[in-house]
């Protein structure tokens, strides 16, 4: 590509030869970002891609008139130098489930023996191998070439980080033997020798050193420049897969085993066990072998090994149920606790966190924990137990901290011997440090929050951070800095005031790119991202709310369940007074076990809650069959149905989500692709016994074909599956007309 051949200085251009030199360099630059970027295909090298980016930048100066929309140096350098080109996975890369101890184990297996219906007896085995501390990595080979590596990112869409996996010694660039498509995942990991002798570079040459092996890693990977990473010692374990052309084995031991034939390194700590003492066992050894493997470990993941009962099992939102991570314990370190500080999030959660004298713990440096709430604080847990044996925590102790992988540090110890006499106990307060409302704390919840709903500025600032988020709206320009610099002036109080934004201050463009950090450029860029964003698909409507309880699984759930706004909001307007029995119920059913002995507990529960639904006034016919219908959409139970009645019946808060929508141009969603289901769309009831599969995966498979399974039946209600000893539901079905049919019918009808 011929470039920076235009060589006349810039202080010769005239004004027509500046204008014609700028669209030149916007036009070669446009391709380089292409070809680095897109196709991780450098065409430049960085000099010379900088000596083209200075020259652009010196003729603006000079020509300040003439630069262009789309000039080079508008765009802002985070995002396009520093970015990777986006991959969507073909198959979600997800994360697992965590086990702490034995008992967790034992109850992995036990959920399984459940959820498929096999017997204590029946043989079940699992793979047991080492957690590797590093990043995921997917490899898409094509007819043996590798293709592509992308990185985990949110496990829908990663990084195309393919020139950089290229110089991986792991990773083979061609493959002899595979499925004409092979998609093979495994962990990317520095060794500790490597780790050490690249810290060493790094220091010698005035750069940071990297604070533990994972992150140099990833830090080594997330390279743009291809060549740092070839200098970077990345090593690759292979054990998983995605998409694939034809199976690798029946089992996972098998298809480790292929995929190392193949000349993948796997890791040689991987064993077959028939069950948790023998995977409790090999847990044992890994962990003993620990010290000495070279590189970090952080627990062992187990794996069903038979993938057909992988299969079966299938997947929760995030995770797979057929594995599941039993980390190592956690580290500790010990550290005086300064203060404690009370931060208020976007649902008025009042939450403790404690500040800490910096500490390493593990290889990273901690000065905050969590206290969760005020039982914490106090040695309780939240049915009143002692935590801590007891013991409280106040300000000025000296804390044992720990973390465990990735999540949050927590205290877990204070030394009372060094704890002077008069150090006065923490009082949890009972207004909000943001707004001064009261602070409550409802019965049966563990949090306090404050009641100042939207006149709180914590949580208004909170929630509309959320609201602009990635996985919400999602606006260019407008992150959670520009919103509270927004919130702060007053510009912006609440989301519907994002989309009158420019109606407001538009004119007014001129005040806003007087304000620090807005030029016209920007302000304009923004009100057309804003613009752009007025057409939202439900679910990430629903998810930007940032309802208690309601996250992004659950909102695209309630999104392909109710499909419109109007429809979803109905639903929950006709089922709010079923919500209210329900929540009665629940408070009588507390009080009653607080009170009954054991053994009868479970029949009067039922009895209590019976008597409250059936109180006077009678509980609306079309409130209750809203209400079921609501808890029983798929991953939604009676927490979320609550949070959203709740929400939804609060005066101010509903005032200003219609504001909101009332400016939207709201997209309906769609339900599951499932072309060629014969089921999409039914609403199906399972009732009776079911003899070849549990409740849980007759359940999961019907919603993965596509249909809606409902615990009660209605006239809206498709199909009745009545096993043995179906009663009034399978009645109910036939008075009204409604298809009944066994549980063989139904495996034949779903093709199983
Ligand atoms: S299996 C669908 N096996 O741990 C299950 N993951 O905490 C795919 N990891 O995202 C994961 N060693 O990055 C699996 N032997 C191993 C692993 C492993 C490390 C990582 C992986 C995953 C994370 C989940």
């Amino acid at each position: 590509m011929a470039h920076g051949n235009s060589d006349s200085p810039v202080e010769d251009l005239t004004e027509e030869g500046a204008r014609g030199e700028l669209a030149r360099l916007a036009g070669l630059l446009a391709e380089a970002n292409r070809a680095y970027h897109t196709e991780d295909a450098p065409e430049l090298s960085d000099a010379a891609y900088d000596a083209l980016k200075r020259r652009n930048a010196a003729i603006e100066a000079r020509f300040p008139e003439l630069k262009r929309d789309d000039s080079p140096s508008e765009q802002v350098g985070a995002e396009l130098a520093e970015g990777f080109a986006k991959v969507a996975h073909s198959q979600r890369m997800l994360s697992l489930s965590n086990a702490f101890d034995g008992d967790e184990v034992r109850d992995f297996d036990r959920s399984i023996r459940r959820y498929l219906g096999l017997s204590d007896g029946a043989p079940l085995a699992f793979t047991a191998e080492p957690k590797i501390d590093g990043l995921s990595l997917s490899l898409r080979y094509e007819d043996g070439a590798l293709v592509q590596a992308a990185t985990r990112g949110d496990g829908a869409v990663g990084e195309n980080v393919t020139a950089n996996a290229r110089t991986v010694d792991d990773i083979p660039a061609r493959i002899e033997g595979a499925p004409a498509l092979f998609e093979i995942r495994g962990e990317v990991y520095m060794s500790h020798a490597d780790f050490a002798a690249l810290n060493e570079r790094q220091i010698a040459k005035g750069a940071k050193p990297f604070a533990n092996p994972r992150n140099a890693a990833a830090g080594s990977l997330r390279q743009l420049d291809a060549a740092i990473t070839r200098d970077r010692p990345l090593k690759f374990f292979a054990y998983a897969w995605g998409a694939l052309s034809e199976p690798l084995a029946d089992t996972q031991k098998g298809a480790i085993d292929r995929m190392a034939a193949l000349g993948f390194a796997t890791n040689p700590l991987t064993a077959l066990c028939d069950g948790p003492d023998e995977m409790l066992a090999h847990y044992a050894r890994i962990e003993e072998a620990r010290a000495t493997l070279g590189y970090d470990i952080d627990g062992v993941v187990y794996k069903v090994d038979n993938l057909a009962l992988q299969e079966r099992l299938g997947f929760r939102s995030t995770t797979p149920r057929w594995a599941i991570a039993h980390k190592f314990p956690a580290e500790l370190a010990w550290t005086r606790l300064e203060k404690i500080d009370i931060q208020v999030g976007r649902t008025g959660a009042l939450s403790p966190v404690a500040r800490l004298t910096p500490v390493t713990v593990g290889g990273v440096v901690v000065s905050n924990a969590t206290l969760h709430n005020e039982d914490y604080i106090a040695g309780r847990d939240s049915s009143g137990g002692e935590i801590r044996g007891g013991k409280d925590i106040r300000e000025g102790d000296w804390v044992q901290v720990y973390r465990a992988g990735d999540v949050i540090p927590k205290v877990a110890d204070v030394d009372l011997a060094k704890r002077p006499e008069d150090a006065p106990r923490y009082v949890f307060p009972v207004t909000c440090p943001e707004c001064g409302s009261e602070a409550i704390r409802e019965e049966g919840d563990a949090v306090r929050r404050c009641t100042g709903g939207l006149i709180c500025p914590a949580q208004a600032v909170e929630k509309l951070k959320h609201f602009v988020s990635r996985a919400a709206f999602d606006i260019e320009g407008l992150g959670a800095k520009q919103v509270e610099q927004f919130y702060r002036d007053g510009w912006i109080r609440e989301p519907a005031e994002i989309f009158s934004l420019q109606e407001r201050y538009g004119s007014g463009l001129q005040q806003l790119k007087n304000r620090e950090g807005w030029g016209e450029k920007s302000a304009n860029n923004l009100f057309e991202a804003i613009e752009e964003k007025r057409k939202i698909g439900l679910g990430r409507l629903i998810f930007a709310l940032g309802l208690r309880h309601v996250g992004e699984v659950v909102s695209n759930d309630l999104a392909r369940h109710y499909l419109t706004w109007d429809a979803l909001v109905q639903a929950v307007d006709t089922a709010r007074p079923a919500a209210h029995r329900h929540r009665e119920a629940d408070a009588a059913v507390e009080r009653e076990r607080a009170t009954a002995a054991r053994e009868e507990r479970r029949a009067r529960i039922k009895e209590t809650r019976d008597l409250v639904w059936a109180q006077d006034p009678p509980v609306p016919e079309e409130a209750r069959a809203a209400w079921e219908d609501l808890v029983g959409v798929d991953g939604i139970g009676t927490t979320v149905a609550v949070s959203l009645v709740t929400s939804f019946g609060q005066e101010a808060e509903r005032a200003s989500v219609d504001r909101l929508v009332a400016g939207l141009d709201v997209q309906a969603a769609e339900r599951p692709a499932t072309a060629g289901s014969p089921v999409a769309g039914k609403t199906v009831v399972f009732t009776g016994t079911l003899e070849r599969m549990t409740r849980a995966e007759a359940k999961a498979r019907a919603e993965a074909m596509g249909a809606k399974v409902s615990g009660s039946v209605s006239k809206k209600t498709d199909i009745v599956v009545a096993g043995p000893g179906a009663g009034s539901k399978e009645t109910k079905a036939r008075d009204l007309g409604v298809e009944v049919m066994d549980e063989d019918a139904w495996l034949a009808l779903i093709g199983a």
